[in-house]
């Protein structure tokens, strides 16, 4: 069976602000990847997802680009890129570039032609309006406060802006803009990258009237943004128009992935519409499914959600699964209160399932949230909505490499302060105790790569006592078992078979069972 590094391997999402910082300056860098790729290799990785590294004003820290094809001063230089590229491919990784697509900064040198005059041909790159009896065009709202619509003076008409003002969003719907982004792409792809992972894609085409969005019936969040079906500010038709000529483009380069970001509206957990970005088989390679998410650490509830996600994709592509991202408390906080035990669990959930599984940076070593005073608040969102929504800065917090000051991340005190726990949750220390969650993802890894049944086979969901879930990854006639007990109870499932038990939460030795004992929040992983 051929494997397709994106669809059979694991793919690690980096923050590069946060992973290594080798120039000293507080930030990290790309050089601090470089220099890391052997740990990544080490852990079985097979593709990194880079967190935005173009130039950029950094209002949104990288979201808003001010050149799509240059290297901010902060991460490095393009040679150093290429150097990324180069290191990487000797380990087998593949390079995935974050496309910040819906939305430029508002320095980028498009958006300053664009304000400049009503009649400068960049002018119809962005959406401008005049505004209804001198008032804004619609009642959308920014995603990250206040209205969508940002009155500029210099020409008398309003710009729409779905995230900060400093946040432009482009005009979709003229083919220049289509084309230079396509030119984005092909730099890029030309450069050695091979894969993207897309920005708020659903959000790419508007309403051609700019009609209003409705309202939800029942109102259970303070901010108008979320009170709102966002019917026609996103999930536009146009949209799978754009993705399928980007699919002819990847193929036409071989084996390239794209990802898609889809959130759905609020409260909202539908399959179908994230499902729906991957066409059949001909729009985006994968697309995140954020329920797993918002999900709490309830057997039946990530259950239903797995079993809707695979039902919505069908044969039409190929699923993904995340639990952490850098936009939301991470997995191990937000589910679990910082429980490694069932953090391990949670590991063998996201690596035992059939699609590809997105590690974030220090999920591996259990990283929990930071707890971060308002004072050292980076992120727009936090320093917005503080203390009602304190920001993303707690899942972005410097990773925690050995026990030194600053955890080994830089020798000058970081752009966000180091979690408190970083002398006993470290790589360094990790690497030295065989329990250590490190080691574990490390054999749960290496184990995925070498059974057909768990990174290429099908799944199927059996019966299992209450607060078990039970399923079973098959390739040909080759099956793996997965059993997780997600209660504090001891659990027992019986095999009907004899199977080989490979790989337990509980460091339990290799062996022969009939039947399955399952300790608290014990997860494991048998042959047939
Ligand atoms: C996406 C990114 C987030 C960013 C926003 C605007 O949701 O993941 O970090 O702030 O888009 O680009």
């Amino acid at each position: 069976m051929k494997k397709i590094w994106w669809k059979h391997g694991v793919i690690y999402q980096i923050y590069p602000r946060s992973f290594k910082d080798s120039n000293n300056d507080g930030i990290g860098d790309i050089n601090g990847i470089t220099d890391n790729l052997d740990y990544l290799q080490d852990l079985g990785i097979d593709g990194v997802w880079l967190s935005p590294i173009y130039r950029s004003p950094m209002y949104d820290f990288g979201y808003d680009v001010s050149d799509y094809c240059a290297i901010d001063p902060v991460f490095g230089t393009m040679r150093d890129f290429k150097r990324l590229i180069k290191e990487a491919e000797k380990r087998n990784i593949a390079i995935i570039m974050d496309m910040v697509f819906n939305h430029t900064s508002h320095l980028h040198p498009w958006f300053l032609e664009s304000r400049s005059s009503k009649d400068n041909p960049k002018r119809d790159w962005y959406i401008w309006h005049p505004g209804i009896n001198k008032k804004v065009p619609n009642n959308w709202m920014a995603a990250f406060g206040g209205r969508a619509w940002e009155w500029d003076s210099l020409t008398n008409e309003y710009y729409l802006h779905l995230f900060t003002r400093q946040q432009p969003d482009l005009n979709w719907r003229n083919p220049r803009v289509k084309r230079a982004m396509f030119d984005v792409l092909r730099f890029w792809l030309d450069n050695g990258v091979k894969g993207f992972r897309f920005d708020v894609i659903n959000l790419l085409v508007k309403d051609r009237q700019f009609r209003n969005n409705p309202y939800k019936l029942r109102l259970t969040n303070p901010r108008r943004h979320d009170q709102q079906l966002h019917k026609y500010d996103r999930n536009q038709p146009e949209t799978h128009d754009i993705l399928k000529e980007m699919r002819v483009l990847f193929d036409s380069y071989g084996d390239i992935m794209s990802v898609g970001e889809v959130y759905l509206d609020e409260g909202v957990r539908d399959p179908h519409l994230p499902a729906s970005f991957l066409g059949d088989n001909d729009e985006l390679h994968l697309n995140f499914n954020f329920s797993t998410i918002f999900a709490s650490f309830d057997c039946h509830e990530l259950k239903t959600i797995l079993v809707d996600w695979y039902n919505a994709i069908g044969n039409r592509g190929w699923p993904c699964h995340v639990f952490s991202n850098h936009d939301q408390s991470r997995a191990i906080t937000r589910m679990l209160k910082n429980d490694t035990v069932k953090a391990k669990l949670l590991a063998v959930l996201l690596l035992t399932q059939k699609g590809t599984p997105f590690i974030y940076y220090g999920e591996e070593i259990g990283m929990v949230d930071g707890k971060i005073p308002y004072k050292y608040i980076q992120d727009p969102l936090g320093k917005k909505y503080w203390p009602f929504h304190k920001g993303r800065d707690k899942a972005r917090t410097p990773m925690q490499w050995n026990a030194t000051k600053y955890a080994g991340f830089s020798a000058v005190k970081p752009w966000l302060p180091v979690n408190q726990d970083y002398q006993r949750t470290n790589v360094t220390i990790q690497l030295q105790e065989e329990q250590s969650m490190l080691q574990f993802y490390r054999q749960l890894i290496v184990l995925r790569k070498s059974h057909e049944a768990l990174y290429a086979g099908d799944i199927e969901f059996m019966s299992a006592p209450g607060e078990v879930m039970l399923y079973r990854r098959s390739y040909k006639n080759k099956q793996c078992i997965v059993a997780l007990n997600f209660s504090s109870k001891v659990k027992e499932v019986n095999c009907n078979n004899t199977c080989k038990l490979l790989l337990s939460t509980y460091n339990k030795q290799n062996s022969d069972v009939h039947t399955i004992t399952l300790q608290p929040f014990e997860a494991v992983i048998c042959s047939l």
